[in-house]
């Protein structure tokens, strides 16, 4: 959930910590701080809010930018304690400094233990106490490295932990104990540490993924891992990293949501490059990997996610069920764990995270696979923690996506269980040969599909701007929005829950998702000329039973915003605002069309956060890797 960096060498500290932790604070950003060793006493600078304030708390002492070559930083996002400068990383206490990332389930027992011997912590946080455990066992006269190992022994909990002591000048601890950790020694000689690889790629692409357990020892000559339990030196596969610098840049759009929206139709191309074997004759052939085994002989499907990959598995269902007659339940991942699902022999569990590494979708498939139930993932990040906890990882290709709402990561995950879908499909032929070639065909359209609704002053870009823009700006045609609702039925529905989430994300509206059906069963009782419903009815075989829904909604005076075909006039004419869908969607099956749909929702909630003036790359309160249940 935080961001970690730390750094030993011989470059400008400050200026490895701080621009690692820039492009880290899509982990957390509610407040920051970095420490830095200056001669043989570490000095920290911290506060609440955004990394810039800790930058100019950096820069009004010109010591610091031009004598430290070794420290660590952090950015945080509050689980223990509000977040303020005190609560802010780096800790000190006494010689020792640390940042963390996790948490210490233990903490009320390891607080008592620390103030029964006279501590007293200057935080609310859980972190803070463990530098009182490191502390103490380097007064009982333990290195650092053997005092964090020592102290380890006594905590709860995923987390890591980067630890630097004044006792040992120049000397950088870190520890993998569930949450990720990224090590890499920097080709100028030295190492660096971080909770993701990103910050890493400026300085090198050979990078180590430190595994569960994993202790890395580094000065500005050496860098080693051994292991946490027994001390001994353990070797590390080095990764060579296929992301770019460029890749994690803007490329001159104004946030990286919106870069990332356009990065649609490539992230597309990408996937299928990635997921399918082209050189096969049948279509949905899927290029052999471990998992593919798994997912023929899969009787039934359970599907688990949170926030927007949940949203893709409900769409999954969809296709699986009607293409592949496989039967599939979808659940959150923090619901299923603590219901006692019953789950039948011949069951496949797939848990989707763009990330791979959030915290309640991991511990649901380690449990699931200590039950012997294969389980399966779908991940954008490759050696992320969900391919230590699935059998086998399927990694769509949508490259780095660092704004915090999920656009083109989502979009990739439909398109795996689309393939999926089809794949199931053939092995169990419930759909025949000429079936799947046509939709096959379809589903290589799709880039083109999102790229003509994408392309500059398309009609739909020009509608969502018309849209946007009136209802967020001119008072005159609305005394007030007070709320939405996204409505869509069958594929639509899914994509209805996605709007709104998107809109609540980054733009801080009330909105809600429902199936079109379910509002006369409750909602409708909220709508008014104030409240705005946002009609999802591509021309699919739903679109005349959302058409009367639609008649409902506007029976009840409030402002419909609807999404259809673009010759759907009998539809357009009936709403208050219109989005045509692209040309290139009429060309393919209806049951593709959330991918036209998606990028409208998502534009609809970027425009009017940015007519709002939030933050639509960090979000308040959110982060794009939740680490914690
Ligand atoms: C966080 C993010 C959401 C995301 C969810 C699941 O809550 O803010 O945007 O959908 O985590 O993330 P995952 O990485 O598991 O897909």
């Amino acid at each position: 959930m935080c961001g970690i960096m730390g750094y030993v060498g011989s470059r400008s500290a400050p200026k490895v910590l701080l621009d690692g932790l820039r492009r880290l604070e899509y982990r957390g950003y509610d407040s920051a701080g970095i420490a830095l060793l200056l001669g043989q006493t570490i000095d920290i600078q911290k506060s609440e809010g955004r990394l810039d304030n800790v930058e100019k708390l950096v820069q009004s002492d010109p010591r610091r930018l031009e004598n430290a070559t070794c420290g660590i930083g952090h950015t945080r996002w509050a689980t223990h304690g509000k977040p303020t400068t005190q609560n802010a990383h780096p800790h000190q206490t006494g010689h020792i400094v640390l940042v963390h990332n996790g948490i210490i389930e233990n903490y009320i027992e390891i607080k008592k233990g620390v103030m029964a011997r006279g501590h007293i912590p200057r935080s609310e946080t859980d972190s803070e106490l463990f530098g009182f455990l490191v502390l103490e066992a380097m007064e009982e006269g333990l290195s650092l490295e053997r005092a964090v190992r020592e102290s380890f022994s006594k905590i709860r909990g995923q987390c890591s932990m980067v630890v630097m002591s004044e006792r040992e000048p120049g000397v950088v601890v870190g520890v993998r104990n569930g949450s990720p950790l990224v090590i890499a020694t920097d080709p100028l000689g030295g190492a660096l540490f971080a909770s993701d690889s990103q910050p890493l790629l400026q300085f090198t692409r050979d990078v180590i993924f430190l595994e569960h357990g994993d202790v890395a020892i580094a000065t500005a000559h050496d860098l080693k891992i051994i292991d946490l339990k027994t001390g001994a030196l353990v070797s590390r596969e080095t990764t060579h990293l296929e992301w770019s610098v460029e890749q994690i840049d803007k490329a001159g759009f104004a946030h990286y949501m919106l870069k990332e929206i356009y990065e649609q139709p490539g992230a597309l191309v990408d996937t299928l490059n990635g997921l399918l074997d082209r050189t096969g004759s049948e279509p949905f052939t899927l290029a052999e990997q471990p998992g593919v085994e798994v997912l023929r002989n899969a009787k039934e499907l359970v599907l688990l996610a949170c926030g927007t990959s949940w949203h893709a598995a409900l769409l999954g269902k969809y296709w699986l069920e009607s293409w592949a007659k496989i039967p599939v339940s979808v659940d959150l991942a923090s619901e299923f764990r603590y219901r006692n699902p019953v789950i039948r022999p011949g069951t496949v569990v797939v848990g989707i995270s763009q990330s791979g590494e959030t915290a309640d979708t991991l511990a649901v498939l380690r449990e699931l696979r200590a039950r012997k139930i294969p389980c399966l993932g779908i991940s954008n990040v490759r050696r992320s923690s969900i391919s230590r906890d699935a059998d086998a990882v399927f990694y769509t290709s949508a490259g780095p996506e660092i704004g915090v709402a999920a656009t083109k990561t989502f979009v990739s995950q439909l398109l795996t269980l689309l393939l999926f879908a089809g794949f199931l499909s053939r092995e169990r032929k419930t759909l025949s040969v000429s079936e799947l070639s046509r939709l096959f065909e379809d589903v290589v359209r799709l880039p083109h599909v999102i790229s003509d609704g994408l392309e500059q002053n398309s009609e739909m870009i020009k509608a969502i701007d018309a849209t946007v823009n009136s209802l967020t700006l001119s008072s005159k045609v609305f005394a007030g929005v007070k709320g939405f609702f996204f409505m869509g039925r069958g594929h639509s529905f899914p994509i209805a829950l996605e709007g709104a989430l998107k809109l609540k994300e980054i733009a801080y509206d009330h909105a809600e998702g429902y199936a079109a059906g379910e509002l006369k069963h409750g909602p409708i009782a909220m709508l008014d000329p104030e409240m705005v419903v946002v009609v999802l009815a591509p021309k699919d075989s739903w679109r005349e039973k959302t058409g009367s829904n639609l008649e409902e909604v506007k029976a009840r005076g409030a402002k419909v915003v609807g999404v259809g075909d673009a010759e759907d006039h009998q539809l357009s004419q009936l709403c208050d605002y219109w989005i045509p869908l692209p040309l290139e969607s009429r060309k393919i099956d209806p049951d593709l069309l959330p991918f036209a749909l998606s990028p409208v929702v998502q534009l609809l909630s970027y425009r009017r956060a940015v007519l709002k003036g939030t933050d639509v790359d960090k979000p308040r309160n959110l982060a794009k890797s939740v680490t914690v249940e």
